[in-house]
């Protein structure tokens, strides 16, 4: 099936599977993946290393903005997946820690952090056949996306996948301590003042009892109608 060469928006609370939605649908159609969370997990993971966050989450803003417009987050793709790079620095597993995951929020509440994110975001997607997901996209990186989808899943669901996604990178992470942090991160990236998390007027996707092979039949079916593609799709999953 021919796709166009359009942007894909996924937007939603944490947890809700966009990642995985996205690669697939990337895969499938030979989309570009980004991964927008990724570069806030950067910003966070700087800060953290070069002493920007104090004991009790409090962000030397003075000092970040000084440097944030040189810091060289990029994504690189190795071997078929997309990696995200601070300078030479692979740095795609420090970012999924739960510490950093338990700062990362009030971080991508700062406004310059969010301008810094948004024009790497726009550079990396020139061209567009991108597909990215994140909190803001359809309603303020690519407000004119022709796609945009909005997850969501039942909060328990969610915790359980993030606890399995963990268990499997070899963690020991403690159930309730990912509930807790998922339900401080819906709250803050809901509540923010600059571009908080809102669902665009487009499609949304509750997955908490479908299977990727159903989320991608669900995404075509919905390209199909939006592009008046005829054309009966064949699927590898
Ligand atoms: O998708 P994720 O869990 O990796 O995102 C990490 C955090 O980054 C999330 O709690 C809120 C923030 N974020 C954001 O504010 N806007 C985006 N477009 C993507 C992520």
């Amino acid at each position: 099936m021919n796709v166009p060469d359009i942007i894909i928006a996924v937007d939603g609370f944490s947890a809700t599977g966009k990642s995985t939605f996205a690669k697939m649908v990337a895969k499938e159609f030979g989309f570009l993946y980004l991964d927008s969370g990724a570069m806030y997990r950067g910003v966070t993971l700087f800060s953290m290393e070069n002493g920007m966050i104090a004991e009790d989450g409090t962000i030397d803003e003075t000092a970040l903005k000084t440097v944030i417009e040189d810091l060289d987050l990029h994504f690189r793709n190795d071997d078929g997946k997309t990696c995200l790079y601070l300078g030479e620095r692979c740095i795609e597993t420090e970012i999924r820690t739960l510490a950093v995951s338990s700062h990362v929020s009030p971080v991508s509440a700062v406004p310059f952090v969010r301008n810094y994110v948004d024009k790497r975001l726009r550079a990396f997607s020139e061209g567009g056949r991108v597909i990215m997901d994140g909190r803001d996209i359809g309603t303020t990186v690519f407000p004119n996306a022709e796609l945009k989808v909005f997850m969501v899943a039942d909060a328990e669901v969610r915790a359980q996948r993030r606890y399995d996604e963990m268990v499997e990178k070899g963690d020991t992470p403690v159930f309730e301590d990912i509930v807790k942090n998922l339900a401080e991160r819906d709250y803050i990236d809901s509540h923010r003042e600059t571009s908080p998390l809102r669902q665009p007027e487009d499609y949304v996707m509750d997955n908490t009892h479908m299977t990727l092979h159903e989320e991608l039949v669900w995404c075509l079916g919905v390209i199909q109608g939006k592009f008046g593609i005829l054309e009966a799709p064949a699927l590898s999953w």
